[in-house]
Formats: C-alpha cells, sequence, structure tokens
C-alpha cells in the first residue's frame, strides 16, 4: 500500500527534503513517504532550515554521487539549527546493481552512502529515526552508451518498502 494511512491515524508533523536531478528516482520515494505520513516535500532551495524547530520529524534525502547525498542536502544539513533531540531520517537512491542491492552487502553499501549526511545530522543534535534506500535508473557516464542500469526502478516493489518504512517512523517513538 502506497496510498495515505487510514482516515484519523495521528502522525508526526513532518518535512520531506529532496534534491532529485538525474531521472527523478528519489522524488519518487520522497512523495511515497511524504504521501504515507501526510507530510509536505521541498526541495533544498525551497526549505528554510528555521523552519525545522516546527516539525516532528524531518526527512532528507538524495541520489548519491560519488559515495555521499548530492551536495545541495549536504549543505542543507550545514544549515539547520541545532536538532535538540528532534527525529531526523535519511533516505536515498543509488545506481549501484539491482543484482547487488540486497542483504547485507547492500547495508553496508547504504550505511557508507549515508555516513557523511548522518555525522552531520548527529553532529547538530538530531536522533537518527531510521534510514531508507533503493537501488534507482543510473544512465551516468558510460551507462548511457549500454541503455543504463536498473531501468524502471525504483518500481512499485520499491515504492511499497518505501511506504511501509514511512509507517514504521509514525509508528515509533524514536
Ligand atoms: C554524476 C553521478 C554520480 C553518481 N555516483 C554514484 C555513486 O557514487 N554510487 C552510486 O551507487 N550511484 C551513483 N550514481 C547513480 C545515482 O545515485 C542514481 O541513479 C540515483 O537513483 C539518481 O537519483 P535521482 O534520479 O533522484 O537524481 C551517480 C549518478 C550520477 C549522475
Amino acid at each position: 500500500m502506497t496510498g495515505p494511512a487510514e482516515p484519523g491515524a495521528r502522525f508526526p508533523k513532518t518535512l520531506v527534503v529532496v534534491h532529485s536531478w538525474h531521472h527523478g528516482n528519489t522524488r519518487r520515494v520522497a512523495e511515497t513517504i511524504a504521501r504515507t505520513l501526510g507530510a509536505e516535500v521541498r526541495t533544498p532551495d525551497r526549505a528554510d532550515p528555521a523552519s525545522f524547530g516546527e516539525y516532528d520529524l524531518v526527512g532528507l534525502g538524495a541520489g548519491i554521487d560519488s559515495g555521499r547525498h548530492y551536495r545541495p542536502i549536504l549543505d542543507l544539513a550545514d544549515r539547520l539549527p541545532p536538532g535538540d533531540g528532534r527525529r531526523a531520517f535519511l533516505f536515498s537512491t543509488c545506481g549501484i546493481p539491482a543484482a547487488f542491492a540486497r542483504g547485507e552487502e547492500f547495508e553496508r553499501q547504504v550505511d557508507a552512502n549515508h555516513a557523511e549526511l548522518r555525522a552531520k545530522l548527529l553532529d547538530r543534535g538530531y536522533a537518527i529515526a531510521g534510514e531508507f534506500s533503493c537501488v534507482g535508473f543510473n544512465t551516468n557516464s558510460f551507462l548511457r552508451y549500454f541503455g543504463g542500469l536498473n531501468r524502471g526502478r525504483p518500481d512499485a516493489g520499491d515504492l511499497a518498502r518505501a511506504a511501509e518504512f514511512a509507517r514504521g517512523l509514525a509508528g515509533r517513538e524514536s
């Protein structure tokens, strides 16, 4: 299920910020998470760092470039006010071949891809409420000459997992 949760359910007031330019892959994940939580989605240039204090939960996500989140999301994290224990979640899409994007190996890869953004959020006093990643269509560099990798990703299964992740965030206290 990727739609909003049951009417009357209570959700944390949530802001989702995403930078997604390559194929809109991470934007689709962001929109699924936001729809599930009844949240708004902004891009880093339209997210006022000072407004973060108005939310119970904030999510930052982007595609992965050179093993870390895209620069505009990292730069936004640098401008955030102190989190004072506010809950934050991270998400991303990455371009590794889907065949390798499972199990512990993928967990390790995501852990590494998210390390820089995670460290910035922890440094500012945010509590990490969860992390999500899946593969996305990738035509970077020479891949474009071969039709790209992971065509059609994120797919319905990826987005269902993103929605499940979001419901888990809503249910958790910290
Ligand atoms: C310039 C560039 C660099 C990339 N570097 C990586 C990388 O280091 N690791 C990786 O897994 N994917 C990498 N990718 C693939 C993207 O992270 C992936 O396609 C992602 O889904 C794009 O997200 P977006 O459509 O939201 O921008 C790179 C893509 C581009 C265009």
